[in-house]
């Protein structure tokens, strides 16, 4: 092999491989609440979780502040409301709920992505909300 084709094969591999490094380097991690608050949540509740979603005009009511959660329970995030709200356990006092039923959507959710491969809905369903729930925690004021 010649020599500059040699040189010229090094410099390759040592441009790619310093691209590869970085490449990764620069990849957050996955923000598995985020998203899923992106996908599902923000078209009401809104990006930050303000209730000032684009469809906000179109509902009966506006949904609730989820920056406050902690501030209106004395400071302390009410973790088991919030994830008994988001699966739908949570029966509300007045009339039908605004918000879909999560619990429900991410079994349905969990059937079509696995098919006919054994899987645990539950699980599925509770790894969801507890991503919501911490993603909502950090949304706090
Ligand atoms: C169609 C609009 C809509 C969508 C989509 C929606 N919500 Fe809601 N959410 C509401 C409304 C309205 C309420 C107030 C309670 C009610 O009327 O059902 C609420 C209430 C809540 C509450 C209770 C807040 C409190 O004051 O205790 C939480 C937590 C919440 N939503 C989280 C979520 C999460 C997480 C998602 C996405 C998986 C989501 N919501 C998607 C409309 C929505």
């Amino acid at each position: 092999m010649k020599t500059s084709t040699l040189i010229a094969i090094v410099a390759l591999n040592v441009t790619t491989s310093s691209h590869a490094q970085s490449f990764f380097r620069s990849q957050a991690p996955v923000d598995f609440g985020k998203n899923e608050f992106k996908t599902n949540c923000a078209a009401c509740h809104g990006l930050e979780g303000k209730g000032n979603g684009p469809i906000v005009d179109l509902m009966k009511k506006p949904p609730p502040d989820l920056t406050l959660l902690a501030r209106s329970n004395k400071g302390i995030l009410p973790i088991e409301k919030i994830y008994n709200t988001i699966a739908g356990d949570v029966p509300q006092a007045h009339g039908g709920r605004d918000m879909p039923v999560w619990g429900n959507i991410y079994k349905i959710e969990a059937a079509n992505y696995y098919m006919d491969v054994p899987y645990d809905a539950e699980a599925y369903v509770r790894a969801k909300i507890l991503y919501l729930t911490e993603y909502i925690s950090r949304l706090q004021r």
